[in-house]
């Protein structure tokens, strides 16, 4: 069936489909509201595992990861209940202390849930989560630093064997590299532990600050969460409480691209500026004008974006990883070269082989990424191999000529809601079928 047919007739195909079709060249217009941010609502959800009651998360995305999450806390004991946007989660004492492998499989970032577990019911065993796409996703500092807070950590057979028979203790723990997931666990871990953590070197990423908010509102005593130096006053019990998950900064970047390759303008609402400035730049630099005002961010794109010239990706308030992969579909039609350095993740340039099929011109050595600027790219087939890459190729798909067929969108459905609809919404020619 034409694409065409499907789009008259409004028949979205199912959402199991396994691929997207979409139509470039048209300049995306209109207005979007961001989606909750997967990154601060996945530990928020296992942050609800530590706190007896109910807690209530607004602005809640509506995505796969989220789906995985509600699945693990399920098991675990837990109630929950979506109403639209919002989600409930009434926890109390835990019917079990593990997570099974098929579901650490399912999404390696369950892992942040060990520090909740192990703080609730003084154990915790899962399975090691595996590498991914985007690399071997090592958890060394998550153990080295627990191992310091007195858990005591057995590895075996794949499986980690986490006790703290005297409860999390008190401590300092230095990272080594300021972990995102590493500085989550130990919030979890040392929220209700006895005594004073003090953790050097934590990320500073936004999402830690959304949790380390949440954590105080459920009556945690946390300081300097967002900067590199946090301590955690230990405090007996936590009761759950009712949050708004921060916007997704990556999302706000994608849909950013997605308006700039197509020489359009969109308005996104519900945006933390703050959050988005090292790829504001980027923007700035092709040439987009970028204008701010409260949660809301006009993008409108020049007749031919510029380069966006040199990129490295960096901690949090660095260039954000997460964003390298849609910038650099933005970078393949500007005019000029683009140097992209990727120093956090080994593997995370998939997506430039399947941009250079749709006519890119890309050089991979190593971490560096050569993007030579062309006119115009060419609609084709190509594959999604990880969550962002697969959002680049939709991206390029928006300004390449004729059709291009993603597949595998099963990964932009992790941490994007509502993608094709959304694009849609903006004048996209874009289906699943
Ligand atoms: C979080 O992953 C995000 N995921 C990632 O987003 C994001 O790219 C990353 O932070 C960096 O910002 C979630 O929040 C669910 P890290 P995380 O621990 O916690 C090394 C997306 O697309 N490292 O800061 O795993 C690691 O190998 C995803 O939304 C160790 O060596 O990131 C990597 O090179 C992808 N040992 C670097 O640190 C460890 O014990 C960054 O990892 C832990 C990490």
């Amino acid at each position: 069936m034409e694409l065409n047919e499907l789009l008259e007739d409004g028949r979205a195909a199912p959402k199991s489909g396994g691929a997207l079709c979409i139509e470039g060249g048209v300049p995306l217009r209109g207005e979007l509201r961001v989606q909750g941010a997967k990154n601060s609502i996945l530990p928020l959800l296992a942050a609800s595992v530590l706190c007896g009651g109910e807690s209530v998360f607004h602005n809640c995305p509506e995505l796969s990861d989220v789906a995985v999450t509600v699945r693990i806390l399920r098991y675990l004991g837990c109630a929950c209940q979506r109403h639209g946007k919002t989600l409930v989660v009434r926890s109390g004492a835990l019917d079990r202390a593990d997570i099974p492998d098929r579901m650490m499989h399912q999404m390696r970032s369950s892992i942040v849930f060990l520090g909740a577990i192990l703080a609730k019911c003084g154990e915790a065993s899962l399975s090691f989560p595996g590498g991914c796409e985007i690399g071997q996703r090592p958890i060394d500092l998550h153990l080295s630093s627990l191992r310091k807070l007195g858990v005591q950590i057995r590895e075996e057979h794949g499986c980690l064997f986490c006790r703290a028979p005297h409860g999390v203790t008190g401590g300092f723990v230095s990272l080594s590299f300021p972990s995102v997931g590493a500085t989550e666990n130990l919030l979890l871990a040392a929220s209700t532990g006895r005594g004073t953590t003090v953790i050097a070197n934590a990320a500073r990423e936004p999402e830690i600050a959304d949790l380390a908010c949440f954590l105080n509102r459920c009556g945690a005593h946390i300081y300097g969460a967002g900067e590199s130096c946090v301590i955690v006053e230990g405090v007996p019990r936590l009761s759950g409480s009712e949050f708004t998950v921060m916007p997704d900064r990556i999302a706000a970047a994608t849909y950013m691209a997605a308006a700039a390759v197509t020489g359009g303008t969109v308005l996104l609402r519900g945006v933390n500026a703050g959050h988005l400035m090292p790829v504001l730049s980027a923007f700035e630099e092709t040439g987009c004008r970028v204008l701010q005002s409260g949660a809301e961010l006009l993008l409108s794109a020049p007749e031919r974006l510029g380069p966006v010239r040199h990129v490295r990706t960096m901690p949090y308030p660095g260039f954000p990883t997460d964003a390298q992969a849609p910038i650099m579909a933005m970078a393949a039609v500007g005019n000029g070269t683009s140097i992209f350095v990727e120093n956090i993740f080994e593997c995370r340039y998939q997506h430039a082989a399947e941009l250079n099929r749709l006519g890119a011109k890309i050089r991979v050595e190593g971490k560096v990424a050569v993007v030579e600027g062309v006119p115009k790219l060419s609609g084709a087939p190509v594959t999604a191999a990880d969550l962002r890459g697969g959002a680049a190729l939709a991206v390029a798909g928006l300004c390449a000529e004729g059709e291009t067929m993603l597949l595998h969108p099963k990964y932009i459905d992790r941490g994007y809601e509502h993608f094709e609809r959304n694009l849609r919404s903006l004048g996209a020619r874009i289906v699943r079928v």
